[in-house]
């Protein structure tokens, strides 16, 4: 089998103008332009994705969304399909991010329908799953993230177009990271129910201190960086840690 090519994903979030954002998006193309030995994605807010995406070109940096709605068009207001992201030159979708499932109640059925949506369009889906920190102090992290993996993951799965990012809640933006051994442990139990193959992010502060540690291991396939990919400097030395 194929080896798993690692992947190193920026979600911006809710930040950047025009003139950050396309700043920061020209130190990741002069950067990438170096030896590197992962993939890599960054995932603007839409408002930059034109503008990135142009930026971006011919770097072999990818552009991704960080949501989408699962209908490919119609009268629903303030949402963006996956087809339009498709067209804006995405190659890649954020689905189920912690912040949705909870400040927006994504739940698991609402997940799978957009990477069905992601899927119909040409997308390749990144399904974050993570547990709460009460989760996991009662020891129902394993239980909680399988069960999102079964709810989320369409039928017809297939490791080219589906990539798991796994989320610990508690460690989004917190400075908190679980032990290489919970991740380890973690991201073991997902990989027993996806294709063969698909690449498994570890997302939850990660910064260019603790990457090496986490993208040593051997179940990690790359990370989702959120705060840290907000700095070219940063986001490079995660990359380089691979
Ligand atoms: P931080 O890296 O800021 O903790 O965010 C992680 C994340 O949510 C990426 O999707």
């Amino acid at each position: 089998m194929a080896e798993r090519k690692r992947l190193v994903a920026g979600n911006w979030k809710m930040n950047g103008g025009r003139a950050d954002g396309l700043a920061l998006a020209r130190g990741v193309a002069e950067r990438a332009r170096g030896p590197h030995r992962c993939d890599l994605l960054v995932c603007p807010p839409f408002t930059l994705l034109g503008a990135v995406g142009e930026a971006l070109a011919g770097s072999g940096v990818g552009l991704g969304g960080q949501d989408c709605h699962p209908a490919a068009s119609g009268a629903f207001t303030g949402c963006i399909s996956a087809e339009m992201l498709r067209d804006t030159g995405c190659s890649h979708v954020i689905v189920g991010h912690s912040e949705r499932r909870h400040t927006c109640s994504e739940t698991d059925a609402d997940v799978r329908a957009k990477a069905e949506a992601a899927w119909r369009a040409g997308l390749i889906a990144i399904i974050c799953v993570g547990e709460t920190h009460a989760e996991r102090e009662a020891g129902l992290a394993c239980e909680v993230v399988s069960a999102q993996i079964a709810g989320s993951i369409p039928d017809g799965a297939d490791a080219e177009r589906l990539i798991v990012a796994y989320e610990p809640v508690w460690a989004i933006g917190t400075g908190l990271t679980p032990t290489t051994a919970d991740i380890a442990e973690i991201h073991a139990a997902i990989r027993a129910l996806i294709p063969a193959g698909t690449r498994i992010l570890y997302g939850g502060s990660v910064n260019p201190k603790n990457a090496a540690e986490i993208l040593g291991l051997e179940e990690v396939d790359g990370a989702l960086v959120g705060g840290a990919s907000l700095k070219a400097d940063d986001f490079w030395a995660i990359a380089q840690a691979c």
